[in-house]
């Protein structure tokens, strides 16, 4: 069993966005600068924003971070995107989600310039990605193709169980997983809440990426013998041995599944630190005006 670290790999990818950084600023170009606006006082939200923020000063980025309180109201909200949008210092920025429930987030997401939008949330990226076109890719699914890539995980012609359906990892991990490159060339499977024979399905899975947000679903009696399993959960969960009172969980039960695997992510230390690695990677192709001009 090979144990994936996503902490090491996003570490030597930020050094190489540096470098990259170094050498255009050097030639006189711009220092990629990204924004993120941040609603509310969610104990995620502001744990993520502020390590994107802190990944963006090791990529030798500008940051700008942006705050409201959670009564801001949706038009003060489409206002802010109005104006980072025709900001031409600013290269992409970010919309922290969830929003608080009076706001519309798909008002919010579809109100940014898709030439901005390195999360890749807008409709325009989102349909771009799934034929296929340069665009920029939503950070998670990005960072797994880039673990089974630097880990040279074979995807062509495997069988791939995605757990979950949610627009930000299970949608668009599903469609690059089958897109006719690598890694992808999958034969593809998308479970969720409502599937019949999961399980089964599971177990006849090359390859599972876990993104269904419930601590270890995925048991020993569900993986092949061999597999590869990405897990993205993240739940917290309550435990009065650390200091911040909770530990993260993953959606695979770690211990069990481990030993019958060929390689698996750790949670903490898998997939995370790679979600944020992939929006400095769009980040900097957002500076370099890679996708748009
Ligand atoms: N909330 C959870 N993940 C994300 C993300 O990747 N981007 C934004 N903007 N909000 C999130």
């Amino acid at each position: 069993m090979t144990l994936i670290d996503g902490k090491a790999t996003a570490t030597a990818i930020k050094a190489e966005i540096a470098e990259e950084v170094q050498r255009i600023v050097a030639a006189g170009g711009k220092r990629p600068h990204l924004a993120a606006v941040l609603v509310g006082h969610d104990g995620g939200s502001e744990t993520y924003v502020k390590n994107k923020v802190i990944a963006c000063e090791q990529c030798g980025f500008t940051s700008t971070l942006i705050r409201y309180e959670a009564d801001v109201t949706e038009e003060e909200l489409l206002r802010k995107v109005d104006e980072l949008n025709r900001n031409d210092d600013i290269d992409g920025f970010i919309v922290q989600l969830p929003l608080p429930r009076h706001i519309s987030e798909q008002r919010v997401i579809e109100a940014i310039d898709y030439r901005k939008d390195v999360d890749g949330f807008h409709p325009i990226n989102v349909g771009r990605m799934s034929i296929g076109l340069p665009c920029y890719i939503s950070a998670t699914p990005n960072g797994i193709l880039e673990l089974l890539r630097r880990y040279h995980i074979e995807t062509s012609g495997k069988k791939c169980v995605v757990l979950g359906r949610s627009n930000i990892v299970g949608k668009p991990m599903a469609t690059l997983m089958m897109q006719k490159r690598q890694p992808g060339d999958a034969t593809v499977t998308v479970c969720h809440s409502h599937s019949a024979n999961l399980k089964e399905e599971c177990r006849q899975a090359d390859i599972i990426i876990a993104a269904i947000g419930t601590p270890h679903f995925v048991t020993a009696d569900m993986v092949k013998p061999g597999a590869v399993i990405i897990d993205v959960g993240t739940t917290r969960v309550p435990d009065a041995t650390r200091k911040s009172g909770y530990r993260l969980c993953g959606d695979v039960d770690f211990d069990n599944v481990a030993p019958l695997c060929s390689f698996i992510t750790p949670v903490p230390g898998g997939v995370g630190p790679m979600t944020i690695c992939s929006l400095m990677k769009n980040t900097l192709s957002a500076g370099k005006k890679e996708f748009y001009s």
